[in-house]
């Protein structure tokens, strides 16, 4: 399970922080990830930046005394893939049976939760 960390590998260094979950797992086992997405979704982008501008920075400087930690995890899931590009990511390292779903309430279209496969070696 990996709980935000993609986001914050560099794009360059993605693919290959994939790969190398991949290469630890045994085969059969499953991956986990959970992670902030809002590429090409007009409406999940609107209400992160609503909920970042006015509500998660405003309160991680009031609280926190830290503008730019906040102003970074804003901006970092803005440019993170989209849905769709991070599950090409885990089909891409061979992972099987990949699916995702977001969240409800005012996450939906914004968290998402990714699972899949490794597969088991052919007998
Ligand atoms: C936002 S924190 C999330 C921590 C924890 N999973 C949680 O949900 O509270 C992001 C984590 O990703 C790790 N991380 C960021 N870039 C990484 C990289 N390139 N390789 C390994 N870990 C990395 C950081 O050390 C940090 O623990």
């Amino acid at each position: 399970m990996t709980a935000y960390l993609y986001r914050n590998v560099p794009v360059e260094a993605r693919d290959r922080a994939v790969a190398e979950v991949y290469e630890l797992l045994e085969p059969g086992g499953w991956l986990v990830v959970q992670e902030y997405s809002v590429a090409g979704d007009s409406r999940a982008r609107l209400v992160w930046d609503i909920v970042a501008r006015f509500i998660i920075i405003p309160l991680g400087v009031l609280l926190d005394g830290n503008h730019d930690l906040y102003h970074y995890l804003w901006q970092s899931v803005i440019e993170f893939d989209s849905v769709t590009r991070f599950a090409d990511r885990l089909a891409g390292a061979g992972f099987s049976d990949v699916a995702h779903r977001t969240a409800t309430g005012w996450q939906h279209g914004i968290l998402h939760t990714f699972v899949a496969r490794k597969p088991r070696e052919k007998s």
